[in-house]
């Protein structure tokens, strides 16, 4: 059975297209590299052995897109494509708007035109509000902050209905939590573009001596240490969280918004001590204000995974920060090394 992965290049599809054909899927990606490189698919196939078809376009185009289902035998696609820079977002808002809904309603017309049913999407725990308890469940309440979260919250409404207006069409919406961590190899990992804004990459970053020191966003949350709380999780782990969404996908109808997570909070620090413990090398750090729009404490309750995907983590700290650390240190300028 053969799957698209729109975006499918990037830092979680590449992860993913690695276990789907090790799951015996065959697949092929969509991609117009604006934030990644064609170097990351020809290391996959150097990985797994196996082909697979890479198209250069944009998600946003239709027409591009039911051709490739057609010629292509497509029948579940997996629609990572997006941007998702938070403080882009805030300052290009429609260019991350056009992109992220338009690629939605695109590929969902492309499935309506050709008759596939499964759609897998990338949503994003940013989808909840920030005055839920923790830990969040699926029925949390929803509101955005900024942009990039909008677009994820628009693109499972608009998702949600046209399931319900097309009820041949099964969808997943995936709400991932924090991935980090690369593939056990250092072949492929996550490579970001400039200064990065997440955690684990500037931690990364820092001690590989590209940055002098990491700076965390504040010491005063109300959290066991005083710094940020996230549910930090392995991208092998999440990789595999696609697969069984796809099988899930493949035996039902409707749509469903599953919390992939592990359940269990790290803050800021521990992620650090963890990383310089587990690889024995230092991360020098300063304690800075705290950067707008973050919450003390975020983490999943992963339960509905499990019930109805039958999935959950199974890689702790130890590996994320480890296979993080085996991927910079063999290619501490990313793909262009
Ligand atoms: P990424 O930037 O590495 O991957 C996205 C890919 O989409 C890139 O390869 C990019 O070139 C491609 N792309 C963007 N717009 C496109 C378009 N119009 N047409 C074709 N290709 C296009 O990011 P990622 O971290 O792998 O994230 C994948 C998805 O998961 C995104 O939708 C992201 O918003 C979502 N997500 C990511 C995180 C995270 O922490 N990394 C968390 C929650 C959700
Ligand atoms: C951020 C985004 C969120 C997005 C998620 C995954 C914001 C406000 N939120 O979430 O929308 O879905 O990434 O892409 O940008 N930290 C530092 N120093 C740093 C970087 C981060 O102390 O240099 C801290 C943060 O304050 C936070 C934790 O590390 O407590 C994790 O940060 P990050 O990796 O950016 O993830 P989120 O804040 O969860």
């Amino acid at each position: 059975m053969n799957i698209l992965l729109t975006g499918g290049a990037g830092y979680i599809a590449s992860h993913t297209l690695i276990s789907l054909l090790e799951s015996g899927y065959g697949a092929v990606t969509l991609d117009n590299y604006s934030n990644s490189s064609p170097e990351a698919l020809r290391r996959v196939k150097q990985l797994t052995g196996m082909e697979f078809k890479a198209v250069e376009g944009d998600a946003q185009d239709r027409e591009l897109l039911v051709r490739i289902i057609r010629e292509n035998n497509i029948e579940g696609i997996i629609h990572f494509a997006g941007f998702k820079a938070v403080g882009e977002s805030v300052e290009k808002p429609l260019m991350y708007y056009r992109n992220n809904l338009t690629s939605t309603i695109s590929v969902i017309e492309a499935m309506l035109e050709t008759g596939v049913r499964n759609l897998i999407f990338s949503s994003s725990a940013t989808v909840y509000a920030g005055d839920n308890l923790m830990p969040l469940t699926e029925s949390a309440r929803r509101e955005c902050i900024n942009p990039y979260g909008w677009t994820k919250y628009m693109s499972e409404q608009i998702i949600r209905d046209a399931a319900k207006a097309h009820p041949e069409l099964s969808c997943v919406l995936l709400r991932y939590f924090n991935p980090v961590g690369a593939h056990p190899s250092g072949l492929i990992g996550e490579d970001p573009s400039g200064i990065p804004n997440n955690l684990m990459p500037y931690i990364c970053q820092t001690a590989v001596g590209i940055r002098d020191h990491l700076t965390v966003f504040g010491n005063d949350y109300n959290t066991p240490d005083g710094t940020g709380v996230r549910d930090y999780l392995h991208v092998c782990d999440l990789a595999e969280g696609h697969v069984k969404a796809l099988a899930y996908a493949l035996t039902r109808s409707g749509c469903d918004a599953v919390n992939l997570g592990t359940g269990t909070g790290y803050s800021v620090l521990d992620m650090v001590n963890a990383f310089e413990r587990v690889n024995g090398v230092k991360v020098p750090y300063v304690i800075g204000p705290r950067r707008a729009g973050d919450l003390d404490e975020c983490y999943a309750d992963p339960a509905k995974a499990e019930k109805l995907l039958g999935w959950k983590a199974k890689r702790g700290i130890n590996e994320m920060v480890c296979d993080a650390w085996n991927w910079q240190k063999k290619n501490p300028k990313g793909y262009k090394d």
